[in-house]
């Protein structure tokens, strides 16, 4: 899937000097990674200035020093967050570049507890932050290397769907928190589906259209088998492509039949797909995302009423 794990790619601007650890950080250069930084010296405003000039977006950490990194930024996670001199742009970054993190290590291994308790504390923090901040909704563009999309995208889910959760319903703390388990996990099915049908910049076949329906089925049984998982995140994870008048997959159910968690899911979803570029097509602007979706409600994809919520809230996030 997200090819080259050997290598993390972390925004510069999550990088906040005080915070990092001693690990080294690499420049890409074409297929080669030059180091940057030895673990030894302090990142300074000097770098920021001087990579900013020379329009680099990302340094890289080495697979094996991610464990440091992340430890590191984790345990600090909260401090960073309630920081007043740090802006809402830096703490989002920074924010979600942990959660991007945090959900590679679940997609790679789903199943020891040590990844579900980070992911479970990491949606605590952005249901946190989606509560008391305005911007939520910032571009990932900038903050998240385009490899790693499906990554971002999760996490982009699940700030959304965390965020009409809290404004619409009355969950309790262990009911969000598996809302927010079953938005970072939706797409884990992905796992299954080599990286070579993911990013074809033509249009798939039939056949690979298929197959990349089955994420829903797949991710589902693989993750059900386990017995980690409750109700509130298989059901995000098998239907969150169940269209509201019943043609979606993979079951065909539909209007309210589909799970509740489920229906927000794929709102989110499909916003989230059409904010960020993708293999295929350019990124649209959230004006345009939300004009395409009023049409898919006309369409039938979607609740109206559902939907009508969605477009109060991102509007008030994003000014309009
Ligand atoms: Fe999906
Ligand atoms: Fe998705």
């Amino acid at each position: 899937m997200a090819k080259d794990l050997l290598w993390r790619a972390l925004s510069i601007d999550s990088i906040s000097p005080e915070y990092f650890p001693k690990v080294a950080l690499y420049l890409k250069n074409g297929s080669n990674y030059v180091l940057y930084k030895d673990p030894e010296r302090v990142f300074t405003a000097d770098d920021f200035r001087r990579l900013e000039r020379n329009l680099a977006k990302f340094l890289y950490v080495r697979s094996g020093d991610i464990d440091v990194l992340n430890e590191h930024v984790e345990s600090n996670l909260g401090e960073m967050l309630s920081r007043e001199d740090l802006n809402s742009t830096a703490k989002s970054r920074i924010l979600y570049q942990a959660s991007v993190n945090c959900v590679i290590d679940m997609f790679e291994s789903p199943e020891p507890s040590v990844n579900l308790l980070r992911c479970r504390n990491m949606v605590e923090h952005i249901m946190q932050f989606v509560s008391e901040d305005t911007h939520t909704m910032e571009s990932l563009q900038t903050v998240i290397d385009c490899d790693f999309y499906i990554f971002a995208h999760v996490v982009q889910v699940t700030a959304l769907s965390l965020l009409m959760h809290e404004k619409l319903f009355k969950l309790a703390p262990d009911e969000m928190n598996d809302v927010g388990i079953g938005s970072l996990m939706h797409d884990y099915g992905m796992t299954f589906i080599s990286s070579a049908v993911l990013e074809r910049k033509d249009a798939l076949s039939d056949i690979e259209y298929w197959k990349v329906k089955q994420h829903t089925q797949k991710g589902y049984e693989y993750l059900k088998s386990g017995g980690n998982y409750s109700d509130i995140v298989l059901n995000i994870v098998r239907y969150h492509h169940e269209r509201y008048d019943g043609n979606g997959y993979p079951t065909g159910i539909k209007g309210n039949e589909i799970p509740r968690s489920a229906q927000v899911a794929m709102i989110c979803d499909v916003y989230s797909a059409l904010v960020m570029d993708r293999p295929r097509r350019k990124a649209n602007s959230h004006t345009d995302a939300i004009k395409i979706m009023r049409d898919e409600v006309k369409n039938g994809a979607f609740s109206p009423e559902l939907f009508n919520y969605f477009e109060r809230i991102v509007n008030e996030r994003n000014g309009v």
